[in-house]
């Protein structure tokens, strides 16, 4: 062979050569399979196994892939290349909830750059003060709760916080969940559809499309209940147009510009009810739980605490308008300037990624790490391993937010801080909690807009005691802390950043 020939490569495995997990025949896997449990499974075969394994559920052949840039190839290469899980679309059309996650090829391509602009930056600076008022409720219903001195499901209150922004911010209709006593109706049937769907998207055979359980017929109630809020919603929106055309063109919100959309006929009533649930529900548990995770990892390591402490106490006192002292942020430039905290969510998002799973269908034979995965293979990728990979992160199961700082990234030149923006290649391409590509996350600088908001206010008010019980991991559409109660007290005077360990 002479200096010039191309190097030879290697010819492609199989699936069927992968390393994996030997199951029981005709049912594979399912013996060990709960969904409660199921990343937590994924991820330990991925130690054993590497970063590319199959294992079988019932007749289904799943390829698991946890490589940085093999998951981000699969990211990228949609809408052509690879799709959601085939089951997704058809459930979430049955379930009258089939939006932009659920959209697939030309239809995605159209839905899109409605959500997309609705969630940009500059929206989110114009709709800001919807945030302040439900971050103050939320503030107004942690202070009752201190004064009984019982340690609250901070979830569940998250919950009703992302519920009333997302309704106020894309629907332009204040719920006031945070207003209510318990139960709240919307967020009891949000919970259960949640539930649902992630059962159905599990399930080996669609039984209820034969035979409709208690389960079936309690989702299918709750379904119509949020539908009904829906049309509300809807109804809200069309009667602010027909008052205001120029809303047609300029449109205020997310429902106004799907309203425009769905007059010129560029979308369907189904889509159009469909995406409002989408947001809806996509905007709800994700981040809420990731607020709940890092309150949760806060309450247990009070160095870090109380430095981000300071930092929210200056930022509230340092705030212009005459807004100085509030317990909130009012000033959107405020939110932009907390580098420990908004290192917190990110670090929160890394060790705790709440959806630590995505699962695709490839739509053409393609490649992935020496491997031929034919059109229609199941392909899910694993958000935590490459997060917590010491080639990409130092001390990476260690919860240490000012990683994300600026200045430490530059004096340990591990390239592994300052944002998402501006780490570092390894650490960039190893993060994504929002996933990537062309149908990354949208709802991304809302998300942690909120998280910023919540953990200032929280931070600056409230002294936080660790959940009493073991917090442990429980898959359901997301992953949340299960058992997460935190004991919150009202606040004593306090440093300031000058003092601050970490600063
Ligand atoms: C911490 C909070 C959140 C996390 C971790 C998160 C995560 C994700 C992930 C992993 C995806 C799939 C991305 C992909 O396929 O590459 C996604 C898609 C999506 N998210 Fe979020 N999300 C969050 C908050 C939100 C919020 C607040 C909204 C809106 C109110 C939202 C709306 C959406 C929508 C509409 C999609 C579908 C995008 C598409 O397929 O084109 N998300 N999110």
């Amino acid at each position: 062979m002479s200096s010039t020939d191309p190097v030879p490569t290697p010819p492609l495995q199989e699936v069927r050569d992968l390393p994996g997990p030997r199951g029981l025949p005709g049912l594979g896997m399912l013996h060990r399979w709960r969904v409660s449990r199921a990343h937590l499974l994924l991820e330990d075969w991925a130690q054993t196994y590497g970063p590319i394994y199959r294992f079988k559920l019932g007749p289904q052949t799943v390829v698991v892939v946890s490589e940085a840039d093999a998951m981000m190839r699969v990211l990228r290469e949609r809408p052509q290349g690879f799709r959601r899980h085939f089951a997704i679309r058809p459930i979430f059309r049955e379930m009258g909830i089939d939006g932009l996650f659920s959209a697939e090829g030309d239809d995605w391509r159209r839905q899109r750059p409605l959500v997309m602009r609705a969630l940009d930056p500059a929206h989110l600076r114009r709709f800001f003060p919807v945030i302040a008022t439900a971050t103050e409720r939320l503030h107004a219903r942690w202070l009752s709760s201190a004064a009984t001195g019982m340690p609250v499901d901070v979830r569940a209150d998250l919950t009703r916080y992302t519920v009333d922004v997302t309704c106020s911010l894309a629907f332009g209709t204040d719920v006031a969940t945070l207003t209510r006593d318990d139960p709240d109706p919307l967020q009891r049937d949000l919970d259960r559809i949640f539930t649902g769907i992630a059962h159905r998207i599990n399930a080996l055979w669609p039984s209820w499309r034969w035979y409709r359980t208690r389960a079936d017929r309690e989702i299918e109630r709750a379904l119509r209940a949020a539908s009904r809020a829906v049309q509300g919603f809807i109804a809200h929106a069309r009667t602010e147009m027909a008052a205001q055309p120029q809303l047609r063109d300029e449109p205020a919100n997310l429902l106004h510009a799907l309203l425009a959309a769905n007059e010129a006929q560029r979308l369907s009533d189904e889509e159009l009810h469909g995406n409002v649930m989408t947001l809806l529900l996509a905007g709800e548990d994700t981040t809420s739980n990731t607020i709940a995770w890092a309150l949760h990892l806060l309450s247990q390591h009070p160095d870090v605490l109380g430095a981000a402490r300071a930092e929210a106490i200056d930022a509230l006192g340092a705030q212009a308008g005459g807004h100085a002292g509030a317990v909130v942020l009012h000033d959107f430039e405020s939110t932009r300037q907390l580098p420990l905290i908004e290192g917190i969510v990110l670090e929160a998002l890394r060790l705790k990624p709440v959806a630590p799973l995505n699962m695709f269908t490839a739509l053409r034979d393609t490649e992935l790490l020496g491997t031929h995965i034919p059109a229609r293979s199941l392909v899910c990728i694993l958000k935590r391993p490459p997060a917590t990979d010491p080639q990409a992160f130092g001390d990476p199961q260690t919860f240490r937010p000012q990683r994300w700082l600026a200045g430490e990234a530059a004096a340990s030149g591990s390239g592994s801080g300052a944002g998402p923006d501006s780490v570092g290649g390894g650490a960039r391409r190893a993060f994504m909690p929002f996933g990537g590509g062309p149908r990354f996350c949208p709802g991304r600088y809302l998300a942690i807009l909120e998280a910023k908001m919540v953990l200032t206010t929280t931070l600056a008010a409230f002294e936080l005691t660790p959940s009493p019980e073991p917090v442990q991991e429980l898959m359901g559409m997301t992953m949340q802390p299960d058992g997460l109660k935190l004991r919150l007290s009202v606040q004593r005077p306090m440093r300031t950043a000058q003092n601050s360990p970490l600063c």
